[in-house]
């Protein structure tokens, strides 16, 4: 079916396996003896480059009828890597095997495609340092990294100022070969995944929260049980048919197996104050997520609305679609506070700006606020779309060919391999 200004979506929806989840589980069970099951692991590209990464550091990791099986070695034993390790396009994978390795007796340098040689590493190398590792930027805060572990970290207190699952997740992992207590003290909107498996795994780890912060105590005195791990579908992936559903009125899409863990469908929540109609269903916990269906029946258009900057961690990575909804929402949408969304595969607050005025939508930035002037006329599209390979700009503006006279050009298509490699076969599979 051709997707554009006619299609609705319809149907029933199994979304990819959760990026950050994968990511997480291949290396946690990386860190375990004995023999866990991986079973919906996302095979993007971000993750793989993270599972040849986890091999090439010890890890023996097989593919059986769509099932990983991984035996891992305990905290503190990597192996020596014989080769530079290789993380594509993926921050959460290099920045979370830095904080891995920098507890442990080895060297390794790591490196990236031209998006994440553009990256900060700092904002995780400047803790980790504390430990004792030894750590080399290229100009002092982009990859490659060059690091010379430390066997024997000490155990800190940790205040993180940026609201970062990334900074995070790296200090928790160094954290799992130093003896002691590792106390974390920062923002409660970040993703919790690394707390969550940890917990499952059987490992001492508590975590408190107040209004606006969460404090983590890890105490090194048990090693991690292996485990057997259904990666729940992402929620982040999924947030595209999920606001294409909500964009087109008589959508009607019921998706399966969701991951709904509070610190990541704060775009659900938009949605629903825009007027998206959501409904949760059969909630379940698996190994302390919560995961869950959905149904969607859109019956009307959607409205503007003005997100809090405090919010923004909480759908960081869903701000690009959201701007394709506020755009065909009737009046003025504000997203304040968007400064990480400048350090991601792009610079995305640019990007969805620049994109958004090609396709003929009003929209500005002033300062970190993104401006967006929506309205339920169609948008003249036919634009390029300059995506610089950011998937996630890609996927958003694709979607944008619902709200658009004319469809828009998509030049090289094969980003979406980072993250949603089936995005296209989904798109065709759920629009009538
Ligand atoms: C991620 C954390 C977020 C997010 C990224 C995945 C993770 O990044 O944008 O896509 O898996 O920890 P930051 O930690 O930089 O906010």
């Amino acid at each position: 079916m051709p997707f554009n200004k006619n299609s609705i979506i319809k149907g029933i929806y199994l979304p990819p396996g959760d990026k950050s989840i994968s990511h997480r589980i291949l290396i946690m069970t990386g860190q375990t003896v004995g023999k866990s099951k991986i079973t919906n692991l996302l095979e993007g590209e971000d993750v793989i480059n993270t599972l040849k990464a986890m091999r090439q550091l010890g890890s023996k990791i097989k593919k059986k009828k769509e099932k990983y099986y991984v035996f891992g070695v305990p905290p503190g034993s990597l192996f020596q890597p014989k080769r530079s390790l290789d993380f594509g396009n993926s921050g959460t994978g290099i920045r979370l095997i830095t904080g891995l390795i920098s507890s442990n007796n080895i060297k390794a340098n790591l490196f990236g495609d031209k998006s994440l040689s553009k990256r900060p590493m700092k904002r995780v190398t400047q803790h980790l340092s504390r430990i004792g590792a030894k750590i080399k930027l290229r100009k002092g805060t982009y990859p490659p990294i060059d690091i010379k572990g430390t066997g024997n970290g000490i155990p800190l207190s940790y205040n993180i100022t940026i609201p970062s699952a990334q900074i995070k997740s790296a200090i928790m992992l160094s954290a799992l070969n130093t003896n002691g207590t590792v106390k974390i003290k920062e923002f409660k909107t970040t993703r919790d995944h690394t707390e969550n498996m940890l917990k499952s795994m059987g490992y001492n780890i508590k975590v408190k929260e107040n209004k606006s912060h969460r404090f983590i105590e890890m105490r090194n005195n048990k090693e991690l049980k292996n485990i057997n791990y259904n990666v729940p579908g992402d929620p982040s992936s999924a947030a595209f048919l999920i606001t294409a559903a909500c964009l087109k009125v008589g959508s009607k899409l019921t998706v399966k197996n969701i991951l709904i863990n509070k610190t990541r469908i704060g775009f659900i929540k938009t949605l629903k104050i825009m007027g998206g109609n959501i409904r949760v269903i059969n909630k379940r916990k698996i190994h302390n997520e919560l995961i869950a269906d959905l149904k969607i029946e859109q019956k009307k258009n959607l409205n503007p609305i003005i997100l809090e900057s405090k919010d923004v961690p909480l759908q960081v990575d869903e701000i690009p679609i959201l701007s394709i909804a506020a755009a065909f929402a009737t009046g003025l949408t504000i997203f304040k506070g968007l400064k990480e969304l400048t350090v991601k595969e792009s610079n995305r607050l640019l990007l969805i700006n620049h994109n958004l005025r090609k396709i003929g939508v009003k929209s500005e930035i002033k300062k970190y606020d993104l401006y967006i002037y929506g309205n339920q006329k169609l948008k003249k599209g036919g634009a390029i779309i300059n995506h610089q390979n950011d998937h996630r700009i890609l996927m958003s503006f694709f979607i944008a060919n619902l709200i658009c006279k004319k469809n828009n050009i998509v030049l090289d298509k094969t980003c979406v391999n980072t993250s949603y490699p089936t995005f296209f076969r989904h798109i065709s599979k759920l629009t009538y």
